[in-house]
């Protein structure tokens, strides 16, 4: 299965967001990741669906929104009519996570579960038939740029040796970078989140493209 790269509008330059998206698309990145955050499941906030909506015109890439909010329920149906078409919710802030997710599918979008750095594994293993993609945080959330946990890529590879299906998508996300990529990629990640590694970088170009290489290369560079 080949690797797809999502890039983080969280370090983009906000204000420059459609230029920002475009650069990324020509460069290659297969999908735009969008951190959803309200000030109380993490200590940030971003912004909600009628950005999304506006942004939506400007790309023909899939959108995947991550959902680091206490209460996810009530943005699901705005995101997929905005043309999300991959939602991922924290299965710390859902107790009824079946009804979450199943809800995300009711709408036509693909239903993910993300997991922090200190959740059990457990907690979506066990719940894997009702999923799409599974989004596993390599920080905790909240911010763009910082340091990868590195027992993220033990995590990754306990969790790829759990599933039954090969190709299940799992997606990595926090401190992605081409150092930190091949090994995770080895582990088992098919889906690379990364923020400040692509919009940081002063070619975002180049930077998508290093990571693509370090992949390709599969060693730490
Ligand atoms: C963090 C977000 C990430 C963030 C990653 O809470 O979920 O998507 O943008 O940023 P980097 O790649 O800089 O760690
Ligand atoms: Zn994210």
């Amino acid at each position: 299965m080949s690797v797809r790269i999502a890039p983080s509008i969280l370090s983009s330059d906000l204000a420059n967001l459609v230029s920002e998206v475009r650069d990324v698309e020509s460069a290659g990145a297969d999908q735009i990741h969008l951190d959803i955050m309200d000030g109380h499941f993490v200590p940030n906030l971003t912004f909600g669906p009628p950005l999304v909506r506006c942004l939506a015109r400007h790309t023909a890439l899939p959108l995947d929104a991550h959902l680091m909010v206490t209460d996810p329920t009530p943005l699901i149906a705005p995101l997929a009519d905005c043309g999300v078409t991959r939602i991922s919710v924290h299965v710390e802030t859902c107790p009824h996570i079946q009804r979450t997710v199943s809800l995300i599918r009711e709408h036509g979008a693909l239903a993910g579960a993300a997991i922090n750095p200190g959740t059990p594994l457990a907690f979506v293993t066990e719940i894997t038939a009702w999923l799409d993609f599974i989004l596993v945080m390599s920080v905790n959330p909240g911010f763009g740029g910082q340091k990868f946990i590195p027992e993220s890529t033990d995590r990754i590879r306990r969790l790829r040796a759990l599933l039954k299906d090969d190709s299940f998508d799992l997606s990595v996300d926090g401190g992605v970078n081409a150092q930190t990529a091949p090994s995770l990629v080895s582990a088992g990640a098919t889906t690379l989140i990364a923020g400040s590694a692509i919009f940081g970088a002063e070619s975002r170009r180049v930077a998508l493209e290093s990571i693509r290489a370090a992949v390709a290369k599969g060693q730490v560079t």
